[in-house]
């Protein structure tokens, strides 16, 4: 059984793959500074011995490179982030602080004591405004926000890390995550746990453009069992890859589903379309099979049927 340090474990994503990480048996370290995570989201892991949660700002000087270096993890998975790619439209020093330097302090604490494997965070947004369809990790990377930016900076920082200190990086590029304990108020959220918030409160809700438009969305549950993969697997290397389905979905598709299990709601009244958004998005999961041995279980009805049976 391994020994794993979670940043951001307290978040969406983070408190899954803490969830995940031990009931499979291992032992977890938590950091968190709550800027969009919850304590509530740890309730259950809280009740494990093998769990123990430090609050902490991963990007402060030295801070991370202490606890490293108390806990001495056999991995790091590196989720804390300014997820919102609308704040770092509007704050990109904040972006810089919290999306790469963040990560340069994860990379020097596993330097100073020796952890062996690290497992990053990134996004599809390294990809842009993609044109191919799937995406491919070989696709351009054009990143269009500063979000986009650092999380490419972040793998680039990352992988030479491991190539000059001979520790094994996964750069996780995350497609559309959603599930339970998404934050519907934060707008990076993404479409469904708005759906989600409207449809259980009896509100109606605004599909901007015609609803054809199509993401890859991919359950928590699958993307946690990607980081454990990624982080306690036999014999995995150093590598990018797309953690995502390699289906679509559209807006209209997602918002059928809801309407089926809220018969009396409102029909899904269409807006124009905002400047900016992309079309179509859709993954290749094919090097996330061959490298992690990970392939999404969770077709996108089920988890949408989860989310709505939890309320
Ligand atoms: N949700 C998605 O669809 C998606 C898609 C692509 C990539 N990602 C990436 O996955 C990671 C997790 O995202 P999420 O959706 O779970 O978001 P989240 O906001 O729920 O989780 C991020 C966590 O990091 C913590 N945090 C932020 N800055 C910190 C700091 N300086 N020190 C300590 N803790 C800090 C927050 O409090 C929060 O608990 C992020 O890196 C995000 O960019 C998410």
């Amino acid at each position: 059984m391994a020994k794993i340090l979670i940043t951001g474990a307290a978040g969406f994503i983070g408190s899954h793959t803490t969830d995940l990480l031990l009931s499979e048996g291992h032992t977890v370290v938590g950091v968190d500074n709550f800027r969009s995570g919850h304590r509530r989201n740890l309730a259950a892991a809280l009740t494990s011995a093998a769990f123990r949660l430090v609050e902490a700002d991963v990007s402060a000087e030295s801070v991370l490179a202490q606890l490293v270096a108390t806990e001495t993890p056999d991995a790091i998975i590196h989720l804390a982030a300014l997820v919102s790619v609308q704040d770092s439209m509007e704050n990109p020093e904040l972006n810089y602080r919290l999306n790469v330097l963040a990560t340069h302090r994860v990379a020097e604490a596993a330097r100073e004591s020796g952890v062996k494997r690290l497992v990053f965070a990134s996004s599809a947004a390294v990809y842009g405004d993609a044109t191919e369809l799937p995406i491919r990790e070989a696709s351009t990377t054009r990143p269009i926000s500063p979000y986009g930016g650092a999380k490419l900076a972040s793998e680039a920082l990352l992988l030479a890390h491991g190539a000059a200190f001979g520790s094994v990086v996964r750069c996780q590029r995350y497609f559309n995550v959603f599930g339970p304990r998404q934050d519907p108020a934060s707008p990076y959220s993404g479409v469904i746990s708005i759906f989600a918030q409207r449809f259980r409160d009896g509100q109606g809700v605004t599909i901007f453009g015609d609803g054809q438009q199509t993401r890859d969305f991919i359950s928590v549950h699958d993307v946690a069992r990607a980081n454990a993969l990624a982080a306690t697997g036999e014999g995995v290397a150093s590598g990018i890859a797309n953690i995502c389905t390699g289906r679509s979905t559209s807006l209209l598709e997602v918002a059928a589903v809801f309407g089926r299990h809220y018969p009396a709601a409102t029909a899904p009244t269409l807006a124009p379309p905002r400047p900016g958004d992309i079309i179509h998005s859709r993954g290749d999961a094919t090097r996330a099979g061959q490298e992690l041995g990970f392939t999404a279980r969770w077709p996108v009805d089920e988890g949408l049927a989860e989310l709505i049976k939890l309320g």
